[in-house]
């Protein structure tokens, strides 16, 4: 015959689990376990109640009591941690990352299609053995002017709009200074580029007030103006990448070379100068403590901005200041 005691027990056991796993947290689940093992809980109050009992039926009783205590810790514990993992995966997956969804992307950057035509032009020049000269943007005078044979007063001054500072200083209107600053440190033999931005009052399809030049300088014992066509003639077909180019060398006049030529390319229907040229003046070698009768050679200033036009289509070079992506993105 069934224990009567035991089988109520059972169902008191039955009853706690279902009351713990209803607990929906973990404060519910404490309440819970004091309903039936607090001070005043169910089996509590069972174990207190053992006293008024027989001996014998006093051991029957407080062992499955115990046995009662034992389950319900059990069920309590498991409770516990059911609800200290499901608030974990709760937090996680709140957390969680999805590393299936696209990225978003730094997007991508490139170079500016001025940097990459003087990188080229320095790369090829390099090639046919030049090497890279440096000089200020904020000029005086006697470098800009004087030294290149341009005394004050000079009409060729009126050649360039130039930008004056207060001081007296000025934005150096060309590279051609350069070449001064070059040979006062340098004993010939020479042979430089000198590439960088040059500044003056000019605004037009074909005339950005800042701009740039590239300067050469070849300074040697018989550099001659053969030399002169055959080296930029060279590196106009390296730099296009073919050797059918519409060349012209159209004579000039500079007061730092003697004689001169401006380089113009074929552009639509008529052309475009692409930069001057010429022997180097005896007066400039002079001036930089070089004897015009030993060196003799030519200088260039050429203008990357142009070359850049043509090598890309483009039929108004202030496209490249003006920092318009959608224009800029093309050249990634
Ligand atoms: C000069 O500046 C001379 N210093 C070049 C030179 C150097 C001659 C060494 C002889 C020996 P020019 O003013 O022509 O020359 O300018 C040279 C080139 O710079 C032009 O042919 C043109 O390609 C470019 N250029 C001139 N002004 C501008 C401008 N505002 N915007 C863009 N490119 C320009
Ligand atoms: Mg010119």
């Amino acid at each position: 015959m069934a224990d009567p005691v035991s089988s109520d027990l059972a169902a008191l056991v039955a009853a706690a689990q279902a009351d713990f796993a209803a607990a929906g947290d973990p404060a519910a689940l404490e309440d819970a376990k004091a309903r039936y093992l607090g001070k005043a809980g169910v089996l509590t109050a069972r174990l207190k109640a053992l006293g008024a009992l027989a001996p014998e039926a006093r051991k029957t009783e407080g062992a499955a009591i115990n046995a009662a205590k034992v389950a319900l810790e059990a069920a309590l514990t498991a409770r516990r941690t059911a609800l200290a993992d499901a608030k974990l995966d709760a937090q996680l997956a709140a957390e969680a990352l999805d590393v299936t969804l696209p990225g978003r992307g730094a997007g991508l950057g490139g170079l500016h299609p001025l940097t990459r035509t003087l990188a080229r032009f320095a790369e090829i020049f390099h090639s046919l053995g030049f090497t890279v000269a440096d000089g200020p943007e904020i000029e005086d005078d006697f470098h800009n002017f004087t030294a290149l044979n341009t005394p004050a007063n000079h009409p060729a001054r009126s050649m360039h709009d130039t930008f004056y500072l207060e001081d007296g200083a000025l934005l150096r209107t060309h590279t051609s200074p350069v070449q001064v600053r070059y040979m006062e440190e340098h004993a010939p033999p020479l042979k430089i580029i000198a590439p960088g931005r040059v500044f003056r009052v000019d605004s037009d399809a074909t005339h950005s007030p800042m701009f740039h030049q590239v300067e050469g300088l070849w300074i040697d014992r018989d550099v001659t103006f053969a030399d002169l066509k055959g080296t930029l003639t060279e590196f106009l077909r390296l730099f296009f990448e073919r050797d059918d180019l519409a060349i012209r060398f159209r004579p000039s006049f500079f007061p730092f070379t003697e004689p001169s030529a401006e380089i113009d390319m074929s552009f639509g229907d008529g052309w475009l100068e692409i930069g001057g040229s010429g022997q180097v003046h005896p007066n400039v070698l002079r001036a930089a403590g070089i004897d015009p009768q030993q060196w003799q050679g030519f200088a260039f200033g050429m203008g990357p901005d142009r070359l850049a036009m043509l090598r890309y289509g483009i039929d108004d070079l202030r496209v490249f200041y003006e920092n318009d992506l959608r224009f800029l993105a093309q050249f990634r």
